[in-house]
């Protein structure tokens, strides 16, 4: 079994929104080789932060992969704009993509739909969401982020229940030889990016562990050699 590839993806939700191009810049110049935006509409979760234009801004400031994470309700409408902004992935929730009886919203047409736009589809998983359900859906998608925490917030405490899920995919995308990447999301830092490393991980998102700590560069650095 080759080495599995292991990058942290720095989470922009802890940076600072006034200056987000300025610290998106700066861990790249550390090595980040993507960076995740949250996006929340206050509705699919209880919180609010940014729409295509911000990503539109960012997108002419800097050069960096841009991991578009849409916490959002009625993904298909918002995939285009957000690829017209310029991002190169756009993940959605799979709870988001099956309101009851709205077929347009079948996950496997929005992944589509994404790849259609030319941008990297991602499927995530709230907690309470099972990993079959993403099965019929791995061979589409480029990633699968499972939740490690509740989505919404920054700064949560990592869900060690998850560890599961993040091997049952781990197992059946290596099983199938597919490539695409899985991908962990809430509460990496020192103390947990090692287990979901462990457990079969290969993108991990941090957010207040990089962008909260004094020294985000070195903070950056340290957890990228942690699951190296
Ligand atoms: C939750 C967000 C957070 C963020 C990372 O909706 O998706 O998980 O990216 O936050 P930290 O790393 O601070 O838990």
């Amino acid at each position: 079994m080759p080495k599995l590839q292991r990058r942290i993806v720095p989470s922009a939700l802890s940076a600072s929104f006034a200056w987000l191009a300025r610290d998106v810049n700066l861990i790249q110049t550390a090595g980040a080789q993507s960076i995740q935006i949250d996006v929340m509409d206050g509705h699919f979760v209880p919180n609010i932060t940014v729409g295509p234009a911000v990503v539109e801004s960012l997108r002419k400031e800097t050069t960096i992969f841009l991991d578009v994470h849409l916490m959002i309700e009625n993904p298909l409408q918002y995939i285009g704009p957000f690829a017209k902004a310029g991002s190169n992935l756009l993940t959605v929730h799979w709870e988001a993509c099956l309101p009851a009886g709205r077929l347009a919203q079948d996950p496997l047409t929005v992944i589509r739909e994404i790849k259609k736009l030319g941008v990297q589809a991602g499927m995530a998983i709230r907690p309470k969401t099972k990993a079959d359900v993403l099965f019929p859906l791995l061979k589409e998608l480029n990633y699968v982020l499972v939740m490690t925490v509740e989505p919404g917030f920054g700064g949560q405490v990592f869900l060690p229940e998850m560890l599961e899920k993040v091997r049952i995919l781990r197992r059946k995308i290596d099983d199938a030889h597919l490539r695409c990447e899985l991908q962990v999301d809430g509460g990496i830092s020192r103390q947990t990016a090692g287990l979901a490393a462990e457990a079969g991980a290969t993108s991990l998102v941090a957010g207040s562990a990089i962008f909260g700590a004094p020294d985000p560069v070195q903070a950056f650095r340290d957890l990228q050699k942690l699951v190296q």
